[in-house]
């Protein structure tokens, strides 16, 4: 093991992420999330799971292909169909890694793979050896580490070093682990494993409890020296380890740690944004380095404090993680250049075609709203930049609600780009009528799981952002509209989402067994 305080950066977004109901993304929004990582200057991208489809396969292939400077790795079951996909996926590839992983607590063992603790141990080691042949660069996870037995656990980490692996993941799978006893789990390891120094030992920490990224600090505290994290912590049930949290507590607490990183932090808010529109999940207003209100003061004394020396309230400084100070942007009179320099200031570089697209809707919002902010910008992005082909376009929404009315809407969809269909419904309100009069124009018979609304700025005068989360025969997709019009943003919404499942049908992912 590396004994230099440089942490390596291992960003699974595309993959720990991605793998969330209601957060797949298309190739090309993987792409373009895996083009912002590289400029953030993560050290390793895993880029999906090639064995688990063949849009996984495609994506990983493309990005190894096309992304330069960061490592590029594909996960892999410790079986040899896995490891030959995540291998041919990253043929040619000039960094390429993979990464192989097994349950190898006993709950695992035995409750999920029916196996002896020998059988998990000699398809670790089989596995390894498997990569070695496709990359040097190979990857080891004893999933469920955190809840395995500590001498088993050496026992497989010493074979698969042994074998081949560069690189020791320890997972703390449920996210059931606490900061000392993480830490303590590092330094057992150092002390037993006679071959450890042979390998980087990496963390990789899920929020169950809230504590991923306090786990995963105390593990490169003790000597760990890579970190598994996803952008604005996304990731199963709870969510991973926040990447941009690790790297400013790095920063921020250096001297601490004695650690640092090659992250570039300018780039930590672009790519949380970016991240936060594509996934369509909303970063919390109070979310730590990224939240709108990261680096609002509200209380009179620190305002007091920070106009007199910025030190006295704040440990960073908003320009640090590319949150810019001069927060209004632009007005109805600024011009496509001005549009387009901003939002690739946010980490959106788009086309001709799709800065026309954004720009006529943002002249639109910008002769509604007299301030235009930087989240007004990225939901007009988020709403009007999409990678699915629009089968349902609304084309007019009309909707009647008050006091002692019965809230009814008329909605006309556009199918296909020709056919033009009229319905109208009531509901609970308006939002419900305009769902029905959509389900009715579009035949859709999918669930609501989950709807949320918020204002992505301030005052009367913000634009309303709407995600709805839809459920189609156990296939979970999530939707986004935003507009000064609630009930158009909820519509938008719906509509999206409904674009969405109408796009994956047909390109359904696999979920792969446990082996
Ligand atoms: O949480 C986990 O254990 C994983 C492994 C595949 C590393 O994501
Ligand atoms: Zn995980």
């Amino acid at each position: 093991m590396s004994d230099q305080g440089q942490v390596v950066i291992f960003d699974t977004t595309l993959r720990d992420a991605e793998q969330t109901p209601g957060s797949s993304l298309t190739v090309r929004e993987k792409m373009e999330i895996a083009h912002q990582l590289a400029r953030l200057k993560v050290d390793v991208i895993e880029a999906g799971f090639p064995a688990s489809s063949n849009e996984d396969f495609e994506a990983v292939r493309r990005i190894a292909q096309e992304v330069a400077g960061p490592a590029i790795c594909g996960l892999a079951r410790v079986v040899p169909r896995d490891i030959e996909r995540a291998g041919e996926a990253l043929q040619g590839a000039p960094r390429p890694r993979i990464h192989t992983f097994v349950g190898t607590s006993d709950i695992n063992i035995q409750g999920q793979l029916r196996k002896t603790r020998d059988e998990v141990l000699k398809m670790a080691v089989g596995a390894v050896q498997q990569a070695k042949a496709y990359c040097a660069d190979v990857e080891f996870s004893p999933m469920d580490a955190t809840r395995t037995d500590p001498d088993y656990l050496c026992e497989v980490v010493a074979a698969t070093i042994e074998a081949g692996a560069t690189t020791i993941n320890i997972p703390d799978t449920v996210g059931y682990a606490v900061p000392e006893q993480m830490g303590e789990l590092i330094r057992y390891l150092r002390e037993r494993v006679a071959n450890i120094d042979q390998a980087i030992i990496s963390i990789h920490c899920h929020d169950d409890l809230g504590l991923a990224v306090a786990n995963s600090l105390a593990a490169l505290k003790y000597g760990a020296r890579q970190a598994e994290c996803t952008i604005n912590g996304l990731g199963e049930r709870a969510g991973n380890a926040a990447l941009e949290e690790i790297v400013m507590a790095i920063k921020t607490r250096g001297e601490y740690f004695g650690l640092s990183c090659g992250v570039e932090t300018r780039e930590l808010f672009p790519t949380s944004r970016l991240v936060s529109r594509l996934m369509r999940s909303v970063v919390p207003r109070n979310k730590s380095v990224v939240g709108a209100n990261a680096f609002a003061h509200s209380s009179g004394i620190h305002q007091d404090g920070v106009l007199k020396q910025r030190s006295t309230f704040e440990i960073m400084s908003p320009e640090d993680v590319g949150v810019e100070s001069n927060q209004i942007v632009l007005t109805a009179r600024s011009g496509r250049h001005a549009l387009r320099h901003r939002l690739e200031q946010l980490g959106h570089k788009l086309s001709k075609e799709e800065v026309d697209k954004a720009y006529e809707r943002f002249l639109e919002v910008a002769d509604k709203k007299t301030e235009i902010y930087d989240e007004d910008l990225l939901a007009i992005v988020g709403d009007e930049i999409r990678d699915v082909p629009e089968k349902f376009r609304l084309d007019y929404l009309h909707t009647i609600s008050g006091t002692g009315t019965v809230p009814s809407a008329t909605v006309r969809l556009v199918i296909d780009g020709e056919t033009v269909v009229q319905e109208s419904a009531w509901g609970d309100g308006p939002v419900d009528a305009a769902y029905r009069a959509i389900d009715k124009a579009s035949g859709a018979t999918s669930k609501i799981e989950e709807y949320a609304i918020r204002a992505v700025t301030s005052g009367s005068q913000a634009m309303g952002e709407v995600t709805v989360q839809v459920n189609e025969q156990g296939r979970t997709l999530t939707g986004r509209g935003a507009s000064t019009d609630i009930i158009e943003a909820s519509a938008k919404a719906y509509i999206d989402a409904l674009n969405r499942l109408a796009a994956a049908t047909g390109a359904q992912r696999q979920h792969p067994q446990a082996v």
